[in-house]
């Protein structure tokens, strides 16, 4: 169709161009060449008005006619091969596949491999955490009460779906929640007159409010130990001297008090800043110390529901922070930092 007003055929050309484009996405009729032009409507001449608003109209009708006819694109794209190793979709994009070589081990892997190493050299055997458990492990096990308000401290993601028991599955807050599974399954080492010693590394999950210290994601290492005679002071040994083996220099450590359900007494302990030698810095907040870590004495409990007589065997364990440890091994300020796949990132530890 021709237009005889110059303004309203200028913008038809245009308006069908675009239309014409198979890019083109959006509502033509809505376009804002078009809108300029009905808004022009009042400034004219009023005798020109009608002859222009009824081009105006036409065009507008001709260019959703136009619209309606086009083709869907979703017509055009020929089925999806569900078998293809990439998407078919991506029309003259070659399939960009990282290179082995050019990929690098995450930071967190590495790290995680010189902790096993340390343990592996003081005896521990190892044991990976699970990421879906149940109400019992995580919680029933350890000593913590049904309704008891410490379980409102691990902020705990769990499942519409229930177990047998009409419980949520949980993604564990800790690896604690392996304690139960790990004091049961070697507790034949005692009987054998052997320690029981066991690291377990794993993912933990907590819903809580990210910043540069909290990630939902995040690893600990839990150590479990039980023996006959087993007292606070192999638990604060046991613990300085991997941190001075992890840093490769003399670590000093402080505990203090603190509460969990599943240990007897329990701690959180601090250690002197091994960024910094104590001297201050922005990783310690200028204080010197940084707060690490939970740990303790097994709780009666605890022992007594694996079967382990806490009359005659007493234990120690502990629930580390993987990325806490390695934030200050290399002066990372952002934990978030870990699991953001940012190339520029990962590559700097490769
Ligand atoms: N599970 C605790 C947490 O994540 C840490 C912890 C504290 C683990 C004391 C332990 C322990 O094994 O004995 O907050």
């Amino acid at each position: 169709m021709d237009y005889a007003d110059p303004r309203i055929a200028h913008v038809a050309d245009e308006l069908k161009n675009r239309l014409a484009s198979p890019d083109f996405t959006g509502d033509i009729s809505r376009s804002n060449e078009l809108r300029a032009l009905y808004a022009e409507i009042p400034t004219l001449a009023v005798e020109e008005r009608a002859a222009f608003g009824r081009q105006l109209n036409q065009l507008k009708g001709e260019l959703e006619q136009l619209a309606a006819d086009r083709p869907s694109t979703e017509e055009n794209l020929s089925p999806i091969d569900v078998t293809a190793p990439f998407d078919t979709n991506t029309e003259n994009v070659r399939p960009q596949v990282l290179l082995a070589s050019k990929g690098s081990r995450h930071p967190l892997g590495v790290e995680l491999d010189r902790v096993l190493d340390i343990f592996y050299r003081m005896g521990f055997a190892v044991q990976e955490s699970r990421q879906i458990d149940d109400d019992y492990h995580m919680f029933g096990s350890l000593n913590f009460p049904e309704g008891h308000p410490a379980r409102d401290d691990y902020d705990t993601f769990m499942t519409a779906e229930t177990d047998k028991h009409g419980k949520p599955f949980i993604a564990p807050a800790h690896t604690s929640t392996m304690q139960n599974r790990v004091l049961t399954e070697y507790k034949q080492n005692l009987a054998a007159g052997k320690p029981i010693a066991v690291l377990i590394p794993g993912r933990a999950f907590r819903n809580e409010d990210l910043d540069a210290r909290h990630e939902h994601t995040f690893h600990q290492f839990e150590g479990v130990y039980v023996d006959r005679g087993i007292h606070v002071g192999n638990l604060l040994a046991t613990f300085k001297t991997f941190l001075s083996e992890y840093y490769q220099q003399n670590i000093e450590i402080k505990s203090q008090p603190f509460y969990f359900p599943f240990t007897e007494p329990s701690f959180e302990l601090a250690l002197s800043c091994p960024f910094c030698q104590k001297k201050g810095c922005n990783i310690c907040s200028y204080t010197g110390w940084i707060e690490l870590l939970g740990m303790g004495m097994i709780h009666p409990n605890v022992l007594g529901e694996a079967g382990i007589d806490s009359n005659e065997f007493t234990g120690f364990a502990w629930g580390c922070g993987l990325e806490r440890l390695v934030m200050m091994k290399h002066g990372i300020e952002d934990i978030r930092y870990f699991e953001s796949a940012k190339l520029d990132f990962l590559r700097q530890f490769s």
